[in-house]
């Protein structure tokens, strides 16, 4: 499998409007089933993430964690919206089980927090430089996934831009394609645009049967509370599969 997540927690302070964790039941995953889960994926993969909803960053003991994946051989992949972002994180990350920390900046756009747009990149941005010193193995993404068709994001994509190059001490390039995916910050510090998407729900519209399910396949989730995430398609032979 490419990647198995591992939600290390349902909690994550925040409710971003484009996604449903407040509906979850906050709970934690305990420290022995997390080592029984890594322990068994080993088989099926090389890389983790911490999350499905949730934020890993909020937990206390997250070097606990790392150091449990650490020792079975995987790979992690943090995902947060940086807002819970603490000074010794720049030290608990920096742990050579991180491939990489994807910081997902349309988190502000999607709350009302109490801070500034400033002081929230501000904080990422020293992060990414405290960090970089450091560590010159791991990725760090700026996600920005909120591509609409109206293209509503795309004044508050060009203020992030303008102020995380300016924060890293890095110029634009002058023919910057907001059509591709990617764009590079300093070294190994990249934007990384994507579409908003709809969360999967058998409360959802029908959307179609074509298609090609990756569950299970090429990746899986298990919640905070050991649950793995069922397809929502009816003919998977999950429960077959896996018991
Ligand atoms: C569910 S969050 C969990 C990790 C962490 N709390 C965070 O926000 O990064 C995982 C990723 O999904 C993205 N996400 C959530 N809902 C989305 C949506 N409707 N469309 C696009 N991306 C979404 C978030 O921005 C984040 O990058
Ligand atoms: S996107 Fe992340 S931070 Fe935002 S509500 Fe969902 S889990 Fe929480």
């Amino acid at each position: 499998m490419q990647k198995v997540y591992i939600e290390l927690t349902s909690k994550c302070g925040l409710s971003c409007d484009f996604c449903p964790s407040a509906s979850r039941v906050l709970s934690d995953m305990d420290i022995e089933l997390f080592t029984k889960i890594n322990t068994e994926i080993k088989a099926f993969t090389n890389d983790v993430a911490y999350h499905v909803v949730g934020d890993p960053l909020i937990v206390d003991n997250l070097k606990e964690y790392l150091d449990i994946s650490h020792s079975v051989g995987l790979n992690v992949h943090i995902t947060t919206a940086g807002y819970y972002l603490k000074p010794s994180h720049s030290d608990v990350l920096n742990h050579p089980v991180i491939k990489q920390i994807n910081f997902s900046l349309n988190s502000y756009r999607g709350n009302k927090l109490p801070i500034s747009l400033d002081e929230y990149l501000g904080k990422i941005a020293e992060f990414t430089l405290a960090f970089r010193k450091n560590n010159t193995k791991s990725f760090i993404n700026y996600r920005l996934w909120n591509k609409e068709e109206d293209n509503s994001q795309q004044d508050y994509n060009t203020q992030v831009i303008q102020t995380m190059f300016e924060k890293l001490g890095a110029e634009i390039p002058s023919d910057m394609d907001m059509q591709s995916k990617k764009l590079r910050v300093i070294s190994k510090v990249l934007f990384n645009y994507d579409n908003l998407f709809e969360w999967p729900s058998l409360q959802a519209d029908f959307v179609g049967d074509k298609g090609h399910c990756h569950g299970l396949s090429s990746q899986m989730a298990i919640l905070s509370t050991g649950n793995v995430i069922e397809e929502l398609c009816k003919h998977c032979s999950y429960r077959q599969k896996f018991n």
